[in-house]
């Protein structure tokens, strides 16, 4: 392996691309390098020299600016992408690079539709590169904590049931000019392949696998209410998702959602095992099951019940957690006591790219079974059916998809 750093480039560089960013320096001062970016990629330029700009001044890296991916492999020697684009071009791009000998990071949810993932999965072994999707929040101390008590503790019993539900009323319209393009394409099934369940919520379907295993069925109901209206998803993105949601390990759980619920803002977030219960008592936006919007350093709060009456805060069993932990184990989960998912899968991509990993935590294959999940959730509010998440994973059912995939000739 030579000493020079490795050259990235950043593909995509709107909104997330700055987190990403900021996520690199503190690998930075936690003196995590070895990586360099060295150029950037947009098709809008300004917010492509805008990227270059914060590149600049937050890490000391001068990229040079691109606004097509073509030329960029075309001139830019590269080990590595970290695309952060619009869902529909996540396919076409990620496969270009690895056809380049580009190793890809490619932010969630691994494609616009599973025909689109398969691709990308197929890319990454015909080529030999690596393709990891980026998927921060199981990655926290918080998940990781959640994980580790419903999965290796014991100390709630067999995990039986969960509970999430939030509800929150509409934020309020600026209808005085053109959405901006961030806000537009998400609107767009055919670039973003769903609405908010596949875009944040895909979050939440990537850290239930995570927490209890992979779905056997789901049942959904969606709707669209904020303009006053119920419309279905055939017509509109939702705004409000119910989902029932059966484990192959016979856990059940309910997924409420709503951004469109007038009145008072409700979160309740409990997980049930055979000997107590866990509730998310973070007084945040940000939860343990969302973190979004936290920022580096802030914590999740929590709290355990047992049937005996003993309780314990999360932050007792994060102790317990790390505790169990080789220092080896530690430094992979939380290397330099990194606790900001972003920073800890950016840097498990340097890894992997250096050769100290052999692969990617949530690999192509584990992005499509999460994306599965997603599309199961609109095949079956679409449909009316209870749908089992294999039938989507294998392409048996793609009702949904069908035009979504038609439009993009998957
Ligand atoms: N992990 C998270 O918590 C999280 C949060 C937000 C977004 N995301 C994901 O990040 C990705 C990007 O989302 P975003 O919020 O940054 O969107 P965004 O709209 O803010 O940024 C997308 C950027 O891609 C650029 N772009 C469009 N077409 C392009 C092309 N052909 N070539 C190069 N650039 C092009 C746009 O000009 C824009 O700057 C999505 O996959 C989204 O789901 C993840």
């Amino acid at each position: 392996m030579s000493d020079q750093p490795l050259r990235l480039a950043l593909i995509g560089c709107g909104g997330i691309a700055r987190r990403h960013v900021l996520a690199m320096k503190d690998l930075q001062q936690r003196g995590l390098g070895g990586f360099e970016i060295t150029a950037v990629c947009d098709a809008n330029v300004e917010n492509a020299q805008e990227l270059a700009e914060l590149l600049n001044q937050e890490l000391g890296h001068t990229p040079t600016v691109y606004t097509h991916h073509a030329e960029l492999l075309d001139r830019e020697p590269l080990d590595g992408a970290d695309l952060c684009l619009p869902h529909g071009l996540h396919h076409s791009i990620a496969t270009d690079c690895m056809e380049a000998g580009v190793h890809v990071l490619c932010e969630k949810p691994i494609g616009v539709t599973i025909k689109a993932g398969r691709r990308m999965a197929e890319a990454a072994e015909r080529t030999g590169r690596i393709l990891s999707i980026a998927v921060p929040h199981r990655r926290q101390p918080g998940q990781r904590t959640v994980h580790w008590l419903l999965n290796q503790s014991g100390l709630i019993g067999e995990p039986l049931t969960f509970f999430h539900h939030y509800s929150r009323p509409p934020e309020a319209r600026t209808d005085s000019g053109p959405l901006p393009p961030r806000v537009l394409w998400r609107r767009d099934r055919l670039m973003s392949g769903g609405g908010m369940t596949l875009d944040s919520g895909f979050h939440y379907c990537d850290s239930m696998r995570y927490f209890l295993g992979d779905v056997e069925k789901v049942y959904a109901e969606m709707r669209e209410i904020r303009s006053g209206q119920v419309r279905s998803v055939q017509e509109h993105p939702e705004d409000t998702i119910f989902v029932t949601l059966t484990f192959k390990s016979g856990v059940v759980g309910n997924w409420a959602w709503s951004v469109a619920a007038p009145g008072q803002s409700h979160c309740n977030v409990v997980f049930h095992g055979s000997k107590g219960s866990l509730e998310d008592t973070t007084d945040s936006r940000f939860r343990i099951f969302h973190l979004f919007e936290r920022k580096p350093g802030q914590r999740e709060s929590g709290r355990v019940t047992l049937d005996d009456g003993t309780t314990y805060t999360l932050a007792q069993v994060e102790e317990m957690y790390r505790a169990s932990l080789s220092p080896e184990e530690a430094q992979r989960l939380f290397p330099g006591g990194a606790d900001d998912g972003f920073a800890i899968e950016i840097w498990e991509f340097i890894e992997l790219l250096q050769g100290k990993r052999t692969r990617p935590e949530v690999d192509a294959w584990e992005g499509l079974r999460s994306l599965a999940l997603g599309d199961a959730i609109y095949e079956s509010a679409y449909t009316g059916d209870v749908v089992y998440v294999e039938d989507v994973l294998t392409g048996k059912r793609g009702t949904f998809q069908a035009p979504i995939d038609e439009h993009w000739g998957l």
